[in-house]
């Protein structure tokens, strides 16, 4: 029999983190069936330690009458999951049963007679109801208890002497335990939100890192296929035309020579993928080292030239992987899509946004197109996932045409305060001495360079 199951319970939506809500008081509900059992064994337990001051038998015949009430709501509160219907069961029947047995019982006829359990019930009350996480039905009990005490007491005493102390004293405590409960039942509901909007946000981040880490494998498979693939079949299909060359002519050699080429190209290219997907060369060298080397390769890929500029190394380590997760994309989209000769890569880091522009001379943005949204409904989720990224991050992207013709994009991100350090550390290694860089032209043989088998 559990009352309670632990784990932090998936909460997609805002309806969710109520019914989380729900079911935490559908808990409180069991907890009270629980405590109730036990009132019902300290009322038994008072009777036969002190017997009632009057009506003995009607006495134990209204608490077995509890005892049942009692075992009706632990069935219910157990077998009922769905229904909220019990929540004013402690108001309702709880408070005037037991004042019922109180007042048969003769504990309010004499000022003078205490037992444990007149004095104690009232307080029990508020205490019950609290743990329904809903604070509002426990301030009308407390309410109630205090008023209902304080009008026993006074009605019952009236033909005796009085004693009003002593009476305003327990009202006074009873109501003081219910501003108690009331505060705890407030404290225990805004936990329980603030838990199910933290398992809110965990389920959401969950979605979202399935959804990025199923894009970067599409990417790596896009990418084997488009570079390495191609140039070991471009290899085979020469190797074959080696094998049906007459072994004395020139084509024998030619042939053997393409396949060669080939498959360099593939070493290459499975080089530059293994060194883009390790993390620490980002975290080495910087994001306009990281940045510089993957715009090569574009180039190499899409068969363009590249012109890259650069201020600074580093703009921070989370808007350094923010920037090249952006500049991925953006280049990835003019190799893709753009049929550009010339592209132009441009990274500032200096002032309070860190700036990546990337234009380029393609066919350009269609017509009347929208790409950061029209293409969404087809799974291109390409820039609308990086622009989310970033304005979640206080950035913004923006992608317009570029004169004469193409496209440019541009993110902007802002610096983190650390990152006012990594500013500072000057051009990127290998610049001109004005800190710009220019790769313009042989983007391709920059990167071939230094390349073997
Ligand atoms: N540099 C560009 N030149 C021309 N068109 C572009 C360029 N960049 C983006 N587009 C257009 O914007 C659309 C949306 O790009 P996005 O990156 O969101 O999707 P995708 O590249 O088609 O698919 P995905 O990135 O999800 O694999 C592209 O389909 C393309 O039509
Ligand atoms: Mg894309």
């Amino acid at each position: 029999m559990r009352i309670w199951t632990a784990g932090l319970p998936d909460a997609a939506d805002k309806h969710a983190v109520e019914e989380i809500l729900r079911d935490h008081q559908r808990r409180g509900v069991r907890v009270q069936a629980v405590l109730r059992a036990c009132v019902v064994v300290v009322a038994l337990t008072v009777i036969v330690l002190i017997r009632p001051r009057e009506r003995l038998w009607a006495t134990i015949a209204l608490t077995l009458l509890y005892a049942v009430w009692s075992a009706a709501m632990m069935a219910v509160s157990w077998r009922d999951r769905g229904r909220n219907s019990l929540a004013l069961a402690v108001p309702l029947v709880d408070l005037p049963l037991l004042t019922l047995i109180l007042c048969v019982a003769g504990d309010f006829t004499d000022p003078n007679w205490s037992s444990p359990f007149s004095a104690d019930a009232f307080v029990f009350i508020p205490v019950l109801a609290a743990f329904q996480l809903r604070p509002r039905i426990t301030a009308v009990s407390g309410a109630a208890a205090t008023l209902t005490y304080a009008v026993a007491s006074g009605v019952g005493h009236l033909h005796a002497q009085p004693d009003l102390q002593f009476t305003i004293g327990h009202a006074l405590f009873i109501a003081m335990i219910s501003i108690a409960s009331v505060v705890l039942s407030l404290i225990q509901q805004s936990r329980v939100r603030l838990i199910a909007e933290l398992a809110q946000q965990r389920s959401k981040l969950l979605a979202r890192t399935v959804a990025a880490g199923d894009r970067e494998r599409r990417d790596l498979a896009e990418a084997l296929h488009d570079g390495p693939l191609q140039s070991v079949l471009a290899a085979r299909l020469d190797l074959d035309e080696a094998r049906d060359a007459p072994p004395q002519g020139g084509g024998l050699k030619e042939a053997l020579g393409r396949a060669e080429e080939a498959l360099r190209d593939a070493a290459r290219q499975l080089r530059s993928s293994v060194t883009e997907l390790h993390p620490a060369v980002l975290e080495r060298a910087g994001v306009s080292r990281a940045l510089e080397e993957l715009a090569l390769r574009c180039a190499v890929r899409g068969r363009f030239e590249v012109r890259f500029t650069s201020d600074a190394t580093t703009a921070g380590r989370d808007t350094d992987r923010m920037l090249y997760q952006c500049g991925r994309e953006l280049l990835a989209n003019v190799v893709r899509h753009a049929r550009a000769s010339h592209v132009e890569v441009l990274l500032a880091l200096a002032g309070p946004v860190a700036v990546l522009e990337v234009r380029d001379d393609g066919v350009g943005l269609a017509a009347g197109r929208r790409p950061l949204v029209d293409r969404l409904a087809d799974g291109h989720i390409g820039l609308a996932a990086q622009r989310v990224r970033v304005e979640e991050a206080g950035g913004s992207m923006t992608l317009t045409a570029n004169a004469p013709t193409g496209t440019a994009a541009r993110v902007t991100l802002p610096l983190e305060p650390s990152a006012h350090g990594g500013r500072t550390t000057g051009a990127a290694g290998g610049g001109n001495g004005d800190g710009t860089r220019d790769k313009a032209g042989d983007g391709a043989g920059a990167v071939t360079g230094g390349e073997g088998r």
